[in-house]
């Protein structure tokens, strides 16, 4: 008897564990934009294309970010040792070596946002933090936590709420289609509610980044 509350109580430790482990997963990008915001755009520059405020005064040019060509053709292994920059040999001048400042799944995620930066179709419009706050605020009951369209909501509802982490789903709409649909809805028998007059559109903008990132969080 009590080895099988033992054991149902480490099941249920587990899966919060794991639930908490895949949010984590979902998050990764928006945890790269985070870091690469605070460590990498004054040499990469808030786009990613090389052009911050401090590349100007180095002798390299800080690498385009955003070239689906140069770092496509890196695996994300390679792409942490560059960041790491730890090896005797992999001492690239001008790219400071972040293995001494950051941690292993930090450095994972900036690798998570570069891909984002050198293969999504779409721009960030807005403050993905914003973002990140109105979702869990207004959106998380029914698209759920990570975005997966598993939220406590989603259950009584006859249509299944989009997965926003699905890159090809979200890829095929452009920023001012999504805008659209959270402002209005998507009509009569749909369960996505309009907000306009709820949120502005700062907010919205916010929302459609803070989407973006959860749509590749590879
Ligand atoms: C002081 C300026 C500077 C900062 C800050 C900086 N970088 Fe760099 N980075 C460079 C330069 C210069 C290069 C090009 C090196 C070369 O061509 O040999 C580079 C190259 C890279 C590359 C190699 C790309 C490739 O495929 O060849 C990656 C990845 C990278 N940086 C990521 C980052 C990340 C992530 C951060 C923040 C944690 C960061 N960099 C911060 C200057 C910087
Ligand atoms: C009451 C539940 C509910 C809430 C709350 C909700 N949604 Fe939705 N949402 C849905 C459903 C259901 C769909 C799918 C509609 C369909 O397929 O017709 C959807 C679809 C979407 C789509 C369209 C994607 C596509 O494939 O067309 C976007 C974008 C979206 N929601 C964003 C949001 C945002 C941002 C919020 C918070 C401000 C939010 N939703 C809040 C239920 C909800």
């Amino acid at each position: 008897m009590r080895n099988m509350k033992r054991f149902m109580l480490t099941a249920v430790l587990a899966t919060g564990l794991l639930a908490s482990l895949q949010t984590q997963a979902a998050l990764r990008s928006f945890e790269g934009w985070k870091l690469y915001n605070t460590y990498c755009f004054l040499c990469h520059g808030t786009t990613g294309k090389g052009d911050g405020p401090l590349a100007k005064s180095l002798k390299l040019t800080p690498r385009n970010l955003t070239d689906p060509v140069i770092i496509g053709q890196r695996s994300d292994r390679e792409l942490v040792r560059l960041i790491r920059g730890m090896g005797a040999h992999d001492k690239v001048s001008d790219m400071p070596q972040w293995g001494s400042v950051l941690a292993e799944p930090q450095v994972e995620s900036l690798v998570s946002y570069i891909r984002f930066l050198s293969s999504s179709p779409h721009g960030l419009v807005g403050d993905p933090q914003v973002g990140q706050q109105v979702y869990q605020r207004y959106c998380f009951a029914c698209h759920g936590n990570d975005g997966k369209g598993n939220g406590v909501l989603s259950k009584l509802l006859p249509i299944n709420p989009t997965d926003h982490t699905d890159a090809g789903v979200m890829d095929a709409m452009d920023n001012r289609m999504l805008k659209k649909i959270i402002l209005h809805g998507e009509g009569r028998d749909s369960y996505m509610p309009a907000w306009d007059g709820i949120l502005t559109e700062a907010e919205v903008d916010a929302l459609v980044s803070y989407i973006r990132l959860l749509s590749h969080a590879k």
